[in-house]
């Protein structure tokens, strides 16, 4: 039977180890990235599922669908309901802080990973006489001088990969929520776009755009 280089001598003590180091580096990463992954299963049925779905395609309207979303959008949204050193905490939210106390940033990072696979399902507008006056809104921009959401969003509301979050379908009560909070100064931050912008639109042309977004099909 052909011996290898090892059981023949030819590889040195020191070569030797540090091969073994390297095999146990090798399998000690494949233990984490295993790890990892039954975590993110463990989490997303047993922790976020309640709320987003199975497959982030949340049927609540005050909970936002994460499905297709991309996912640095994804992780910086935990990091910012997470907070902490050199991250500011520009999003409040009391049931997400708690969600995301315990998590690394690997976890989130491969949670975020997770949801963005995920097939997005359509939305839908629950006032459709809303959508004429959310269309205008988002294609020309508001009366008081806001910017068409259309530059950033896309005609679809598909985004721009990795900055402008794709809003496609979402849900109407959830992006309601999300322009009062930038609004009222909740969620955001000096120089931030979102919060330069939405202070410009009405509450009617609020109320319109968002039911134009939950409207919006891939
Ligand atoms: C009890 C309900 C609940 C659970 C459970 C929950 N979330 Fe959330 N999630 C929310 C709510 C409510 C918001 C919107 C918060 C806001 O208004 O800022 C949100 C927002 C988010 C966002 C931001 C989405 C966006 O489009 O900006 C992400 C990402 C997210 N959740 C991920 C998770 C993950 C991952 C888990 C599991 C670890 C989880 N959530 C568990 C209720 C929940
Ligand atoms: C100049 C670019 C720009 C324009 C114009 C713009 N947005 Fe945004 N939008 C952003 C950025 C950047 C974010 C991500 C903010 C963050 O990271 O929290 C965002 C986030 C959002 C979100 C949050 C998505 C989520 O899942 O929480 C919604 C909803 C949204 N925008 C709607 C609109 C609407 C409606 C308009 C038009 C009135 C608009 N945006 C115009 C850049 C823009």
């Amino acid at each position: 039977m052909a011996r290898n280089a090892f059981e023949r001598g030819l590889v040195g003590p020191a070569a030797r180890a540090a091969l073994v180091a390297g095999a146990l580096l090798c399998a000690a990463v494949i233990a984490r990235a295993d790890d990892l992954t039954a975590r993110v299963v463990t989490l997303t049925t047993q922790r976020c599922a309640a709320c987003h779905g199975v497959d982030g395609n949340s049927t609540v309207g005050t909970y936002p669908r994460l499905a297709g979303q991309y996912p640095e959008y994804l992780y910086k949204q935990l990091t910012q309901f997470k907070g902490g050193p050199g991250v500011p905490p520009l999003r409040h939210n009391e049931i997400m802080q708690t969600m995301v106390k315990d998590l690394s940033p690997d976890e989130m990072k491969a949670l975020a990973t997770f949801y963005a696979a995920q097939k997005p399902a359509p939305g839908a507008a629950s006032n459709a006489a809303l959508v004429d006056a959310g269309a205008r809104v988002y294609t020309h921009g508001g009366a008081n001088g806001a910017p068409a959401c259309i530059s950033c969003h896309r005609a679809a509301g598909g985004g721009i990969e990795p900055d402008f979050p794709r809003i496609t379908g979402q849900h109407e009560e959830y992006v309601q929520a999300q322009l009062h909070a930038w609004k009222s100064g909740e969620r955001g931050g000096k120089g931030k776009l979102m919060s330069l912008i939405v202070p410009l639109l009405s509450e009617d042309e609020i109320v319109a755009v968002s039911a134009y977004v939950a409207a919006l099909k891939q």
